[in-house]
């Protein structure tokens, strides 16, 4: 069994939730793009939708399904998002934006009835921290930042490299949003709820990729399909 159809398992079972004349709000990353594959084959359903992405990225692969986004700014409330996720505790606790889209993610989740997660059953951890948190900072002094975020890390017990991320040529990656992202190689977090906070007030951080307390459901595919963990 590969890790892809560990996946597909996992956006199989989204794919119930999704009834006719829904706004679904589409993810980033390779297990949302399952999803939207599987969208794609249900021709008469995913034409009563209206659709938000949370990407460039998200908003190019759905068109080969004839799938348009519209802006988000379109919708008051999203029914649904749909989302992968980089790693997702046994709390519900995440950690996103390994793929950069963490702002336009935060924000369909913000406006979303329902937010379901769909992981393959790596991602599930005890703890948040061996993924690189990413942080999405203003483009502007990121050195000055991370000094910022070092101290208020040390508040906390921790003590991470924090790395500007780069492309292969090593040119900042922008964001969508134009910003640039820190990942921050932080090890177990005790308190993702505290550490988000003293993040968060930091002035040229825009947003974290803890995303706490925001979750409906999560999709956990694995060899033989799929199991749904509920969150209030
Ligand atoms: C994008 O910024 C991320 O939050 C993705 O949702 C996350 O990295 C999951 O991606 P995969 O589905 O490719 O693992």
């Amino acid at each position: 069994m590969t890790t892809q159809q560990k996946k597909i398992n996992a956006a199989k079972m989204a794919l119930k939730r999704i009834r006719p004349g829904m706004c679904v709000g589409l993810g980033t990353g390779s297990t949302t793009n399952e999803f939207i594959n599987l969208l794609g084959q249900e021709k008469q359903l995913l034409k009563t939708l209206r659709y938000a992405s949370s990407s460039i990225q998200t908003e190019t692969f759905a068109k080969k399904y004839s799938i348009i986004c519209e802006d988000i700014d379109q919708f008051n409330q999203l029914d649904v998002t749909v989302d992968g996720a980089d790693e997702v505790s046994r709390q519900g606790e995440m950690i996103k934006g390994g793929g950069g889209a963490l702002l336009r993610e935060k924000m369909l989740a913000s406006i979303s009835k329902d937010y379901l997660i769909i992981v393959d059953d790596t991602k599930m951890v005890d703890y948040l921290g061996d993924f690189p948190l990413p942080i999405e900072i203003m483009n502007f002094s990121p050195n000055t930042t991370i000094n910022l975020l070092k101290k208020a890390f040390k508040a906390y017990h921790l003590d991470p490299e924090i790395i500007l991320r780069v492309n292969s040529d090593s040119s900042s990656v922008i964001t969508d949003g134009g910003n640039l992202i820190l990942d921050c190689h932080c090890g177990q977090i005790l308190d993702p709820n505290l550490l988000k906070k003293k993040i968060e007030e930091i002035p040229n951080v825009i947003t974290s990729g803890f995303f706490l307390n925001m979750i409906s459901s999560v999709f956990v595919g694995d060899e033989k399909g799929s199991t749904e963990v509920f969150f209030e």
